[in-house]
């Protein structure tokens, strides 16, 4: 999505409202959903789900008791920021322990983040902390909770689209960045893509800085197949609606007619491909328009009975499959902490 990359400051604590959408993201909304709906099979992509009350429905599906993913990874930082923070910040050879610098990729509202920054200040008394997000909401959020909540940090935001562009480290002398990738946004990207956000984060950063990835694992021993279907389509109808909400959006900043009601929510696990597949189901024919706009001319869309619009992938993970990622990205593994329940891995890199 091509997304203007501006340094924020918001140590100035100006309010930051949420930007209007501006005609290059507007081209950029009317251009996937006219590829995707016009492919075979019909795809929308997955960052189309986070306008204002995606994003909400989002945080509500982290709170949901079937979705272990957030409250999982959020118990592992509980349990062992001290030994991630010391982990990363250990000297290589005779040199002095370095200050780590931490930045988030896909920052959100940092709501995990603040159990790893308050494990900062306890190790170095003060630490700089860099979020990147595409949502200059969110990183209004994250600074507000932070500042008031950590002493100590100092927040500089960021409005980029860390897949695309290159992030602008600004980088303190004499400090390892210690780079954050969590909630396990990294298996919504396929293999290849995966590798070359990775691949991206590498390329800014310097031998000896770290790297901590967040990753949701296969089904195994205690996780079952249906409990991770369960994650993606709970009983409250959370995931659905946020699914939905794709249509609507479409609508609304498309001008199209979708009937949301008439697409059914699917969570289906794919093996071969280790992935949850996301998909909307048109539970009879039917015939959506879209009105011509900046990328083209009037859209007719017919449904079959049953077909389906596949919106998201989310890939699950064994070790040796992050292994083999970082180390495709020119990272090596250090460590890694697992829940008992070996639901999710919480994985620290070191980039060679
Ligand atoms: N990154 C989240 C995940 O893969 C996104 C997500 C959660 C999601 N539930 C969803 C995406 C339902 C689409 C539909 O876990």
């Amino acid at each position: 999505m091509p997304v203007s990359s501006a340094a924020l400051d918001l140590e100035s604590q100006t309010p930051c409202p949420e930007p209007s959408p501006t005609s290059s993201v507007h081209h950029a909304i009317a251009s996937e959903v006219r590829n995707g709906l016009t492919s075979t099979p019909k795809t929308l992509t997955p960052w189309l789900f986070y306008d204002i009350d995606g994003s909400y429905l989002f945080e509500q599906i982290t709170e949901l008791p079937e979705y272990y993913l957030t409250r999982t990874e959020r118990g592992l930082f509980a349990t062992h920021a001290d030994q991630i923070i010391a982990r990363a910040a250990e000297s290589s050879g005779s040199d002095p322990a370095p200050m780590l610098t931490l930045i988030e990729l896909g920052a959100g509202t940092a709501t995990k983040t603040g159990i790893l920054l308050a494990a900062a200040v306890r190790h170095q008394s003060s630490v700089v902390y860099q979020p990147v997000d595409v949502s200059e909401s969110a990183l209004a959020a994250a600074t507000e909770n932070i500042r008031s909540n950590i002493p100590g940090v100092t927040v500089r935001c960021q409005v980029a689209d860390y897949t695309s562009e290159p992030l602008p480290l600004n980088r303190l002398p004499h400090t390892r960045t210690l780079a954050l990738y969590i909630g396990s946004s990294i298996g919504n990207f396929s293999p290849d893509d995966a590798r070359d956000v990775l691949r991206n984060l590498r390329a800014q950063l310097l031998p000896g800085d770290k790297l901590l990835l967040g990753t949701d694992l296969a089904p195994g021993i205690s996780k079952s197949v249906s409990m991770l279907e369960a994650a993606y389509d709970d009983r409250s109808g959370v995931t659905a609606a946020f699914n939905r909400n794709v249509l609507a959006r479409i609508n609304r900043d498309l001008g199209a007619n979708f009937r949301p009601e008439c697409f059914a929510h699917r969570a289906i696990w794919n093996a071969a491909e280790s992935r949850i597949e996301m998909h909307l189901v048109a539970s009879h024919a039917q015939t959506v328009t879209i009105p011509a706009n900046c990328a083209g001319p009037q859209l007719t869309v017919r449904f079959r009975e049953g077909e389906s619009i596949h919106t998201e992938n989310s890939y699950k993970f064994t070790c040796a499959r992050v292994e083999a990622l970082l180390e495709s990205a020119g990272f090596a593994m250090a460590e890694t902490w697992q829940d008992a329940a070996e639901l999710f891995a919480v994985n620290l890199a070191t980039a060679i």
